[in-house]
């Protein structure tokens, strides 16, 4: 196999280079497979989208990154890997070469991707290359430390349509004595030497989360971590490193990337003094250790990243695209998102039968198309004090079961969702009186409580089937659609006292491949059923879990203007498709600011709709206003959800105005959402220029609400509405303006 390939790969080369001078389209028909090795320069190429990736096999048998940016022509010959020659006796050959994957053994200062401890003390571990393979369009090249007994397979992924590649590690001791994992990678992305670097990043906390943050690169390193168990959102997996002063939405070279973890997880960022930059990632090493007995093996997550020259929203398109494509579990065909209802916001623990009867006749008068029961539901689930852990229903407020609501929802034309928070227990239950072994704890020690709840230890195999037989007869009891799988704390003293103790920290990889079975579990055995990740909004976002459900829910915040900063920063890195965003009472329970419900309605519109409103107290005027935005939403929301985005002006940093652009994937529409949060001198609103038209093309342009300059025309070409733009009379605080522009045919537009 690795000799046919490296045959291969070598003709084609030889193909391509007696080509001569013009290469790029006849080197396309050429060049089938995306992943070739050079035997004679022995360099590893990938050409995928708009990207070229390269690496080579240096004279010290080290793996050594060559290229990592736009995509080069087929016959471009790519260097020999020769490592950084040795600067002083502190700075030997083999201290600083950008290694796709590096042990920590012999001179290495950078930072490493393994480090280990062997039981006889040794702690050197230096990889070398061994040899490769290419199978069905994946790359695996092995390295190996021969004396110490250790074999690691690198694992490359190629997205053919973004040029996105995933990369992840799997470390094998074939060593006759134990080895002791103390820092895994997944992998390592290295930039070429730069002095103007900046990168971007995502932080936040509860009801406050996704704010952009960009931070110029200088020696020294960035740390974006979690150390709480799961992903977070204090940072969340992602980064962006933009290069020079130019860059913007569109202009710039960019490499970003994210990990497919939802447990804790590290992406460190350095520039080294040779200005060398290097992005590694993957478990986090704190508290990390990971024993492996000889024989055994460890795969670590995968960590993906791209590239692109045209600025950071073409880098967030790509990864929308990826993400719809190749990470959410409907593999390229998402089904949209329905319009749903939750009471949440509304009644809070307070559910019962006849009331959530009563809203969801509301909700489906309105347009709903989901009904979920939140919170609440079950055990003495009065507060968030009881009851978390015993998931039989609370028959005091669903006297018969839920049965009769779920038929009633069903009968309105709705599906039925359900709450759950299954990694979870109160003390105070039936669950952990039986079972108080079943929680992460350090024998003897206290164990600290986060909303009344402790963390039940899923990577012990007793708690794991348990937490799948009940959801799974939960499920095969009552005819329900959707799950809110909620997780609302952190871990603390994540002790695991039934395993040895240097044993005991596999729970940070044991429990996140437990939960991750169980979810797939319960898909594979409820095939309709469709998941919502949500942890006290936005913490636990990423591409790993994103695998496994259908849709997220970004914060808890539903203030209709921080939503829009909110959800900005969510889609540097994630797709609309799974981003919901609920029509909340007013004003809002998080900051007390009132907004009208046109505001309201037209933020949420930006993702998957929902309403969380007491809708019982909505007047006849409010229903009408539901019932069209609703209505109007359905019409959109393929645009919204499954098109490309374009941020046409920030509300980052409390900017007064932001503005969006979806534009359809088959180019047919485009839907413009504008918002100014705050009125300034009776200024003007900028005139937003629309992107991502065809110049030849004719739209129709209406209003879903608000109001355009007098004279703005019902019909123009892509050409008017990107180049003159469309100016629109947003004047007052808290105003909201929204427009659909259709495609009606490319006739009669010819430029002069
Ligand atoms: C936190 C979630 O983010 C809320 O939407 C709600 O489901 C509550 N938990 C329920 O306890």
């Amino acid at each position: 196999m690795k000799q046919a390939n490296a045959y291969l790969a070598t003709i084609m080369l030889a193909l391509v280079a007696g080509l001569g001078g013009n290469v790029p389209a006849l080197a396309a028909a050429t060049q089938a497979a995306p992943i070739r090795y050079d035997a004679a320069r022995r360099v590893f190429r990938i050409d995928a989208g708009k990207v070229t990736y390269a690496f080579g096999v240096n004279a010290d048998g080290e793996l050594q990154t060559l290229y990592w940016g736009s995509r080069l022509m087929a016959g471009d010959p790519l260097p020999v890997a020769v490592p950084p020659a040795p600067r002083s006796s502190f700075d030997p050959v083999g201290a600083d070469t950008p290694q796709e994957y590096a042990g920590w053994g012999g001179p290495i200062t950078v930072m490493p991707d393994l480090k280990v401890h062997f039981a006889d003390g040794n702690r050197d571990l230096v990889l070398r290359y061994d040899s490769y393979r290419i199978d069905d369009g994946k790359l695996q090249v092995m390295l190996h430390d021969r004396r110490a007994g250790i074999d690691v397979m690198l694992n490359y992924s190629v997205d053919a349509a973004t040029g996105i590649i995933g990369r992840s590690a799997r470390i094998e001791n074939h060593a006759s004595q134990a080895v002791t994992l103390d820092r895994a990678a997944s992998a390592s992305w290295n930039l070429p030497p730069a002095t103007d670097y900046s990168l971007r990043y995502l932080t936040g906390t509860w009801a406050s989360e996704w704010h952009v943050r960009t931070r110029p690169l200088t020696p020294g390193a960035t740390e974006l971590e979690s150390r709480r168990g799961s992903t977070g959102d204090e940072n969340n997996p992602w980064f962006a490193i933009e290069r020079g002063a130019q860059w913007n939405e569109s202009h710039g070279r960019v490499w970003f990337g994210a990990l497919a973890w939802s447990g804790s997880w590290s992406i460190h960022v350095d520039q080294d003094v040779l200005n060398q930059v290097r992005v590694t990632g993957g478990y986090d090493p704190f508290d990390f250790s990971y024993r492996l007995e000889p024989g055994q093996g460890l795969d670590t997550p995968v960590f993906y990243a791209g590239y692109t020259d045209d600025g950071i929203g073409e880098a967030s398109r790509l990864m929308h695209q990826f993400e719809r494509d190749r990470i959410l579990p409907a593999h390229g065909h998402p089904k949209l998102r329905p319009v749903l209802y939750n009471s949440w916001e509304a009644t809070g623990f307070k559910v019962n039968e006849a009331e959530q009867e009563r809203l969801a006749g509301k909700a489906a008068a309105l347009g709903v198309e989901r009904f979920v029961v939140d919170d609440g539901w079950f055990g003495a689930r009065n507060s968030d004090h009881a009851g978390l852990g015993d998931w039989t229903v609370n028959r005091e407020k669903f006297p018969h079961g839920l049965k009769p609501l779920i038929d009633k929802v069903h009968a309105l034309g709705m599906s039925f969702g359900l709450w759950v928070e299954p990694e979870m227990v109160n003390p105070d239950s039936d669950l952990y009186r039986r079972h108080p072994d079943w929680v992460l704890n350090f024998k003897g020690r206290p164990r600290s409580l986060g909303r009344n709840q402790l963390v039940l230890n899923l990577a012990r195999d007793d708690v794991s089937q348990y937490v799948f037989q009940v959801l799974d007869e939960l499920l095969s009891r009552n005819d329900i659609q959707f799950l809110k799988w909620d997780y609302n704390r952190n871990w603390s003293e994540p002790g695991w006292p039934q395993q040895a103790p240097d044993r005991q920290q596999q729970v940070y990889v044991t429990y996140v491949r437990h939960l991750y079975d169980i979810i797939r579990r319960l898909r594979e055995r409820h095939p309709g059923l469709e998941i919502e990740s949500c942890s006290g909004g936005g913490a636990r976002v990423d591409l790993g879990i994103m695998g496994l459900t259908d849709e997220v829910w970004p914060s808890d915040n539903t203030d209709p203007s921080d939503r829009l900063s909110i959800q900005d920063g969510f889609t540097y890195a994630y797709a609309p498709a799974v981003m919901m965003a609920w029509v909340t009472g007013s004003p809002n329970w998080v900051n007390g600011r009132s907004s009208s419900l046109d505001f309201r309605f037209l933020s949420a519109m930006q993702g998957g709709l929902g309403i969380g409103a007491d809708i019982l107290k909505w007047t006849p005027a409010e229903d009408a206003v539901a019932r069209r935005y609703i209505a109007a939403y359905k019409d959109i929301r393929a645009t919204v959800q499954l098109g490309r985005l374009y941020r046409l002006l920030s509300p980052q940093g409390h900017a007064p105005r932001s503005a969006t652009e979806s534009v359809a994937i088959d180019g047919r529409q485009a839907v413009l959402f504008a918002f100014l949060r705050q009125g300034q001198d009776a200024q003007a609103y900028p005139t937003l220029y629309l992107q991502g038209l065809d110049e030849t093309a004719r739209y129709r342009y209406r209003l879903i609400h608000g109001k355009a300059a007098a004279g703005t025309p019902a019909v123009a070409s892509g050409a008017y509405w990107m180049h003159h733009g469309i100016d629109l009379e947003l004047r007052n605080d808290m105003d909201a303006a929204a427009a659909v522009f259709e495609r009606i045919g490319t006739a009669g537009n010819v430029r002069r």
